[in-house]
Parts: structure tokens; sequence; C-alpha cells
């Protein structure tokens, strides 16, 4: 385990050169952008294509710090009163917007507009990624075209839903999901690692993870976290 550190280490190092680069590189695109002119919606858009270059690769920058300075994951940053929607939104431009062949779009319930959850943000945007991406592969292979977000809290649990109308969980991975490199997917297209790495992050944040078949076809993936305050 302790080698194991060590690769994460060198492999850490290497990449934060590549990624200052990218994000200062990211950066300069998007002031050049605003200052384009012409078609003002395509501008936006490639504004804020930057922007999210910028900020995502500010936090794969957090992530090889940790692992550089010995952590594995960055610090827990727990927030008791972390709005829903903003993380929620953000995963799907992160998601969503890199989807060009009309095969997705993503409903995201009323019910998300008020809610807010005790959670790591960082964190949490990191599982709904995951289990976005899922969704749309698993429309892919079934000609299915939407994904559903919901959310209701029940007391003092919050619980997310994302809903897929895809081609289900296999049968032949249903017991082990959450297991690392457990896929169905060929080499080169998944790893095999979303599923346990947002399972270990839900459980870092005292909540709850599970997946299951639904009736109508699809498959359902809720998350609970304690409400916040
Ligand atoms: N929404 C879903 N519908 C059907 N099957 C799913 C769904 N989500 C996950 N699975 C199944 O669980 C497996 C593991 O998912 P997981 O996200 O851990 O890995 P992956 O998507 O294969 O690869 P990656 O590491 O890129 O996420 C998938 O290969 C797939 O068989
Ligand atoms: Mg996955």
């Amino acid at each position: 385990l302790a080698s194991l550190g060590r690769v994460a280490q060198g492999v850490a190092h290497e990449l934060n050169t590549p990624l200052a680069t990218i994000r200062t590189l990211a950066s300069d695109m998007r002031e050049a952008i605003r200052s384009l002119g012409g078609d003002e919606a395509l501008q936006s858009d490639l504004a804020e294509s930057a922007a999210l270059i910028r900020d995502e690769t500010g936090r794969l920058g957090r992530i090889t710090h940790s692992l550089l300075t010995g952590g594995s994951l960055p610090r827990l940053r727990l927030n008791s009163s972390a709005p829903l929607l903003p993380i929620v939104e953000r995963a799907r431009a992160l998601v969503f917007a890199g989807v060009r062949d009309g095969g997705a779009e993503l409903d995201i319930g009323d019910s998300v507009e008020n809610l807010v959850v005790s959670a790591d943000s960082d964190r949490l945007l990191q599982v709904l990624v995951n289990l976005f991406q899922n969704a749309v592969d698993a429309n892919r292979g079934a000609g299915g075209r939407h994904v559903w977000l919901s959310a209701t809290r029940r007391g003092s649990v919050v619980e997310i839903v994302v809903e897929d109308e895809g081609i289900g969980i296999q049968p032949e991975i249903e017991g082990r999901l959450f297991e690392p490199f457990a896929t169905t997917k060929p080499p080169g297209e998944g790893t095999g690692l979303g599923l346990y790495a947002s399972y270990m992050l839900i459980q870092t944040m005292g909540g709850d993870l599970t997946i299951e078949n639904r009736d109508r076809g699809g498959a359902r993936a809720s998350v609970r976290l304690a409400a916040g305050t």
C-alpha cells in the first residue's frame, strides 16, 4: 500500500504541470472569447465552457495536491448547508454539454430547487457526474434519451434520485456494482471505478448509495445524505 502511495505521488507530480498550463490557457481563452464579438449566445456558451475547463482543472489540482501531500483524497470539506441545485447544474454542464449526438437530456425536478444538504460539494459533484455518465451510457445502449434527477426530503434525510431509460443493470454484474474494476463496458470505455468511487465518497459524507432496476425499464440510483440546516 505504501508503494501504491508513492506511485500516486509520482503521478500527481507529473500531472501538476500540464494541469497548471491548461488552467492558465483556459482563463486566457475565456478572456479572449469575451472580446471576440459576434454571435452572443455562442460566445457565452464558449466562455462558459472555458470557465468549466478552468474550474475543473482547479478541482484536479486539489486532488493532485492532496495526493502529493500524502492524503488519498482532498480533505473532507463538509458544508452543513450546501444548496443542491447549483451542484446538480454543474454536473449537468459537465456531462450533458458534451453529449452531441442528441442522445441525452436531463430533466431536473422542481423539488430540487430549495433543498439543502450536508455535503462536500466537490465530492457530491463527482458522484453526480459518475451517475449521470452511467445513465447516459445506459441510455445509449437502449436508444433512450431522458435522464431524470429528483430529490425529496424525508425528515432529516435528503434522497437524490437519478433515473434513466437505458438497458438496466445487467444480471452478470448485479452483485458487484460497487466493486472496483467491475464493468460491463469494453476496455477504454469504462474502468469500473465510477460506482466504487461514488460509494466511497458518499460513505465519507455519512450517506448511502443504492442502485436498482426500475419496473418500467432503466435503472434508478439513489443517494441519501443528511439534510442541510
Ligand atoms: N444506470 C445504469 N444502467 C445500467 N447499468 C449500469 C448503470 N450504472 C452502472 N451500471 C453498470 O455498472 C457497471 C459499473 O459502473 P461504474 O460506473 O462503476 O463503471 P463503468 O461505468 O463501467 O466505468 P467508469 O469507471 O468509466 O465509470 C457498468 O459497467 C454497468 O454495467
Ligand atoms: Mg461509470
